[in-house]
């Protein structure tokens, strides 16, 4: 549970002078913090504050936040490293690059370097076959991944709508007069960043639901509504909500029969299904660059790569297709500005742990981390099973796990979301889904066999529970939990 928010910082406190302490000063408890209350701030500071007291405030403010030790989260997802050994060492690995900007690759050529070899690795992941041409980027993570390849996808469409209308823009008048809307065809059970994708770009979504029973895109779905419109088609490996791999290879064939994109969305996977397809085949249909068709592929490394957040890697099948990533600025004083990204500086402190990550753990690292994971799914999977009235959503191809109401049992079955609420009442932090209301755990490297074995009993009690609960009439309030900010914004 998070702390009640802070009182407002009264006028009259004293914040003292800085003295020139260094972090090194720092023995928290030894240090006096005049406003030992932590008030919220609610202006500037007219005067410096010493960098000891900064310190100690900033470790009593993390102490609010949801702990983890090795091996014993109890959150689904978010935390992915699977040792404090392992972030202290992104941690030093940061510090030494904090204060680099890879926007000036002049100045911090180490960046760009750590950035090819990212690309490099996650090629060798995605790209067993070493595809000629298959090249990349690195970005701020797998909503700028995503963002990426919808607007490389919508400017290669109008290359491919209006040759007549030379550098056809998408924001040109002429050219949005003359063409159709573009689309984006999506499962239901594709992640929000394309939704966020197409309000951004100003392009329709094109909503398909996924198979009821497998939870998985197919092909028959998008050849029913596949168009000349349809500038990108979008699979899961695999979706957030279900864990479950969509029919990447039937899709991939429709796809490149009609000429158009396919972007396979592994930002949650590719860190991790590809140790996964080796360990257990049967579960992980083949869904990267080996299958022809798909063009191109995310893969967040500050998920299952286990670097810190701030990190994702987009590939695409060939430069020509990345090319329509850019922004091109001719005409502003600054001089040529050449964008291949979102943003315009970076932190590339969070690109060196991304690289340092992947480095220290080697194939054989996430293979172990693979191994741990699916043996933690197979045990839920295994609870779940035993339970008269729940279900799992699909066939999980990875550590994610989506548990719902079997309304074909006896009764309808047991409400899902008061099983998860008695779970969260005991401390689990999982993910609501909706559409049908459901909710998943992602097992990482921060779940122990045990943790599995822990989550999965208080999963039969509340169970249990719960049948109990309906039978006396109690049900949940059949709407859906929030995932994200829930659009507030802290202030
Ligand atoms: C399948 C999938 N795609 C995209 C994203 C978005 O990634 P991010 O939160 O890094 O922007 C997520 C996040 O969980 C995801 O699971």
């Amino acid at each position: 549970p998070k702390a009640s928010p802070p009182a407002p910082l009264e006028d009259n406190a004293e914040v003292p002078l800085a003295e020139n302490n260094s972090a090194s000063d720092v023995a928290s408890d030894a240090v006096s913090d005049p406003l030992d209350r932590d008030p919220l701030v609610t202006h500037l500071p007219e005067e410096s504050t010493t960098t000891a007291i900064v310190l100690k405030r900033a470790q009593k403010r993390a102490k609010d936040d949801t702990q983890w030790r090795d091996g014993e989260s109890k959150m689904s997802g978010t935390v992915y490293m699977a040792t404090t050994e392992h972030l202290n060492m992104l941690s030093e690995v940061y510090a030494i690059y904090a204060h680099t900007n890879p926007l000036h690759a002049d100045s911090f050529p180490s960046i760009p370097r750590m950035e090819q070899e990212i690309i490099a690795m996650a090629r060798s992941l995605l790209d067993p076959q070493t595809t000629e041409g298959v090249c990349g980027c690195v970005t701020s993570g797998g909503t700028e991944s995503i963002l990426l390849a919808c607007k490389a996808a919508r400017d290669a469409w109008c290359h491919r709508q209006a040759p007549w209308y030379a550098g056809a823009s998408y924001a040109s008048p002429h050219f949005r007069a003359a063409t159709d809307v573009p689309e984006i065809i999506v499962a239901r059970s594709a992640h929000a960043a394309f939704w966020k994708a197409a309000s951004w770009l100003n392009v329709r979504i094109v909503v398909l639901e996924v198979d009821p029973s497998t939870m998985r895109l197919t092909a028959a779905a998008v050849r029913r509504r596949i168009s000349r419109r349809t500038m990108l088609v979008v699979a899961s490996a695999p979706c957030y909500p279900h864990g479950v791999v969509d029919d990447v290879q039937a899709i991939a064939d429709l796809c490149k029969r009609r000429g158009i994109p396919l972007h396979v969305d592994s930002c949650l996977g590719g860190f991790c299904l590809p140790l996964v397809q080796e360990l257990r085949p049967d579960l992980v249909p083949t869904f990267d660059f080996r299958v022809p068709g798909v063009t191109s592929i995310s893969a967040d490394t500050h998920k299952f790569g286990m670097g810190q957040k701030g990190t994702s890697v987009l590939l695409y099948r060939s430069k020509e297709m990345r090319k329509f990533q850019y922004t091109a600025v001719t005409e502003w004083s600054g001089g040529l500005y050449i964008s291949p990204t979102l943003p315009g500086s970076r932190n590339g402190g969070v690109v060196a742990t991304a690289w340092a990550s992947l480095i220290c753990l080697g194939r054989s690292g996430l293979r172990a981390s693979a191994e741990g994971i699916l043996q933690a799914r197979d045990v839920l999977v295994d609870a779940v099973s035993r339970i008269d009235g729940l279900c799992i959503m699909g066939i999980p191809a990875m550590g994610v796990v989506a548990v719902g109401t079997d309304t074909k049992a006896p009764n309808g079955g047991i409400d899902s979301l008061i099983v998860m609420d008695l779970l969260t009442a005991r401390g689990w932090v999982l993910n609501a889904l909706q559409k049908p209301l459901s909710f998943h755990v992602c097992f990482t490297g921060a779940h122990s066999l045990e943790t599995a074995r822990k989550l999965a009993s208080d999963l039969a009690e509340c169970a249990e529970e719960a049948r109990r609960m309906k039978e006396k009439g109690v049900a949940s309030d059949g709407k859906a939990r929030v995932y994200g900010l829930g659009g507030t914004f802290p202030d």
